[in-house]
């Protein structure tokens, strides 16, 4: 009776662990998997699940022509402004209509800043205060076209702006 109620114990004690055992794995595992996602975060912030749909969409909408331009580049009024404006620096847009609408707007408002409402609202590089602040150690000689980020930065096609040309990466 004794040695059977040992052996009982014994049995519990082993499921018990493999149980906690396979537990830790899967924390493990998505631990892991979290920092390979983080690893190709190229923007300024990371991306959670709940906006990634969001963000698939903006780049679809907006990475055909030129590359995908980060949304803190400027404030949350222009983004407001172009997504509404079939008529685009020369070009017309077909109109962007919901779902789409809705979730490019999630997404470019979730990661710019509303500007303070007496400020013009900026539609040209040239003219965003936030893209300024993002080049702290940038003075840009030549104008700054979505066809020049990819002189600074090599990886802008793939949406990341954290790489940057070596001598940029070297300068302190
Ligand atoms: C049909 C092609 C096309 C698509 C699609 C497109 N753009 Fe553009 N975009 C252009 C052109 C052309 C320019 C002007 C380039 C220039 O003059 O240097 C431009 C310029 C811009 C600029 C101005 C940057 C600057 O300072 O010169 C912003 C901001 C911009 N686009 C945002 C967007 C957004 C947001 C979307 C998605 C809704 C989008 N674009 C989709 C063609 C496109
Ligand atoms: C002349 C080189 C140069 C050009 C052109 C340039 N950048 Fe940059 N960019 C930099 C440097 C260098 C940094 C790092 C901040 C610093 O040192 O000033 C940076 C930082 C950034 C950041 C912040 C990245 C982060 O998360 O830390 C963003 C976003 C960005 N650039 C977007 C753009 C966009 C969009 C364009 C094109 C319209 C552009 N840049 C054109 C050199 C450049």
């Amino acid at each position: 009776m004794q040695q059977r109620r040992v052996w009982v114990l014994a049995l519990i004690l082993m499921l018990w662990s493999g149980l906690a055992g396979w537990g830790l794995t899967q924390a493990q595992n998505a631990a892991a998997q979290n920092l390979v996602a983080q690893a190709e975060v190229g923007t300024v912030d990371v991306v959670p699940q709940s906006l990634q749909l969001a963000q698939e969409v903006y780049l679809e909408q907006c990475s055909s022509c030129h590359v995908a331009l980060p949304a803190e580049t400027f404030p949350s009024q222009t983004w407001q402004q172009l997504l509404v404006d079939q008529n685009h620096y020369g070009v017309t847009l077909p109109r962007l209509i919901n779902p789409e609408l809705g979730l490019t707007w999630k997404y470019l408002q979730a990661y710019s800043r509303p500007q303070s409402p007496d400020d013009q609202i900026p539609f040209r590089f040239r003219q965003s205060k936030t893209f300024r602040i993002l080049h702290p150690r940038v003075e840009f000689s030549e104008p700054v076209t979505v066809d020049t980020c990819a002189s600074c930065h090599p990886a802008a096609s793939q949406f990341n702006f954290r790489q940057l040309t070596p001598e940029w990466d070297d300068a302190p």
